[in-house]
């Protein structure tokens, strides 16, 4: 899933400070909320010449468990993280003004866009603005007008990791359209129109699972998220000596960028052939039983499906008992069905997720898996957060030393969806 600023290197730390994260990392990205904020603001400043009147937050995500399900009717189990894009926006002086503008401070590029724009109609734009740009489409409907503003914005969600920088950049834009116009946009609904933005103007025809995530996020939460009602049921994260690392393979190996959308069309044909509306209603014998109507990777993907559905629930359930080891053991069979069946990991996943395995509890780790699309970006590992100091430095050098990569770590706890700031 190709990433916001894909390739683009996140500016350095300003300070110790760390109110917003309980986080351990070796990655660069190691700004606060606030710094961010604060950086973001100055910078708008100085380069529109006044304050910004709005600032707004929205996190990136991780999945613990539920891959490639969520458009597929399943249940999925994410957190916001405690990496954001920020936004700061002020009116334009000439109250004329028709167009908005928006400035990417890491990327020091710029685009002007108005919510009348239609997909592709901005070919010279940099790529980040297509997700904006379908935001500004999505909120403008009758009685709700899309303000013209001067905007400046920056991130510290890895980029192009899977942790979804783009629908971080499409909460975050809504949420200051909101501010701009003193519009409370009932969550779903704004979830929803940032998905569109993504499906319509980025081409990208993906589920509902990131949007919700940066948008519902709650610290101190995963959500179990049932991508067929829309309904969310909180699971506490319960314990605080368990954290989550996450690591950044630091590769990407999608060919085309199709890949996802023939993942998501060898489902919806599997679906068809098994002769049921959705896979809520597939038990893995009704995939045994229609294994002859189905192509090979049909009926891979289709076993990946039907015991994911099931993992997800069984590992929120644990969760929620504290029963961790469990939540381990259906974290590695996630990530083994993502391999072997759904065939979207790639071999430094493979690898990260296997020196986990050998670290094992004894070293702290809990279970691990890939995170996101795949193909590249991130594993999503449970540990005891003592430990997490030591399994970063393990995992570091071991997997440098087989890939010749130096891969990225941070820990984070369930953080807070997307928010207004203030603006001092
Ligand atoms: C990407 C998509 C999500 C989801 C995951 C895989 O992140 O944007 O909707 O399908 O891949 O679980």
């Amino acid at each position: 899933m190709a990433g916001i600023l894909e390739g683009q290197k996140l500016r350095e730390s300003t300070g110790n400070e760390k109110p917003f994260m309980t986080t351990t990392e070796n990655d660069t990205a190691t700004e606060t909320l606030s710094e961010l904020a604060a950086r973001v603001s100055e910078t708008h400043k100085k380069r529109y010449g006044r304050s910004p009147e709005f600032i707004v937050a929205a996190p990136g995500r991780v999945n613990l468990i539920g891959e490639h399900i969520d458009y597929n009717d399943g249940f999925v189990l994410p957190m916001a993280i405690e990496r954001y894009v920020v936004m700061a926006g002020s009116r334009p002086d000439d109250a004329d003004e028709a167009q908005s503008q928006y400035h990417s401070i890491s990327m020091d590029s710029s685009a002007h866009l108005t919510s009348t724009d239609s997909p592709g109609s901005n070919p010279s734009a940099p790529g980040w603005a297509c997700y904006v740009q379908g935001v500004l489409a999505g909120f403008q409907k009758p009685g709700r007008e899309t303000p013209v503003l001067n905007v400046s914005f920056d991130s510290t969600v890895p980029l192009g990791g899977g942790l979804s920088s783009s629908a971080a950049l499409e909460v975050a834009t809504a949420t200051l359209l909101e501010a701009a116009t003193s519009t409370t946009l009932d969550m779903r609904e704004k979830a929803l129109i940032c998905q569109k933005a993504e499906h319509d103007y980025a081409g990208v025809p993906c589920g509902i699972m990131d949007q919700f995530s940066s948008v519902f996020g709650k610290s101190g939460e995963l959500m179990l998220l049932d991508c067929r009602s829309q309904e969310i049921t909180a699971v506490p994260f319960g314990s605080d000596d368990i954290t989550l690392l996450i690591t950044n393979s630091n590769v990407k190996h999608e060919l085309n960028g199709g890949e996802y959308a023939e993942r998501r069309s060898q489902c919806d044909s599997a679906l068809k052939k098994i002769g049921k509306s959705t896979w809520r209603d597939i038990s893995i014998d009704d995939v045994e039983a229609a294994r002859d109507q189905l192509s090979e990777p049909e009926y891979k993907r289709a076993r990946h499906v039907v015991g994911e559905i099931e993992r997800t629930t069984q590992a929120a359930d644990a969760i929620s008992a504290g029963r961790w080891e469990e939540v381990g053991e259906l974290m590695y069979a996630s990530h083994d069905s993502l391999s072997d069946d759904f065939e979207v990991s790639c071999d430094e996943l493979d690898l990260l997720v296997d020196l986990a395995r050998g670290i094992n509890s004894e070293g702290g780790v809990i279970g691990s898996r890939m995170t996101g699309g795949g193909f590249g970006g991130c594993t999503v590992t449970l540990v005891k957060k003592d430990s997490a100091p030591a399994l970063i430095d393990a995992l570091i050098t071991r997997y440098k030393a087989e890939t010749g990569v130096e891969p990225s770590c941070f820990t984070s706890r369930p953080a807070l969806g997307a928010h207004i700031l203030p603006t001092s």
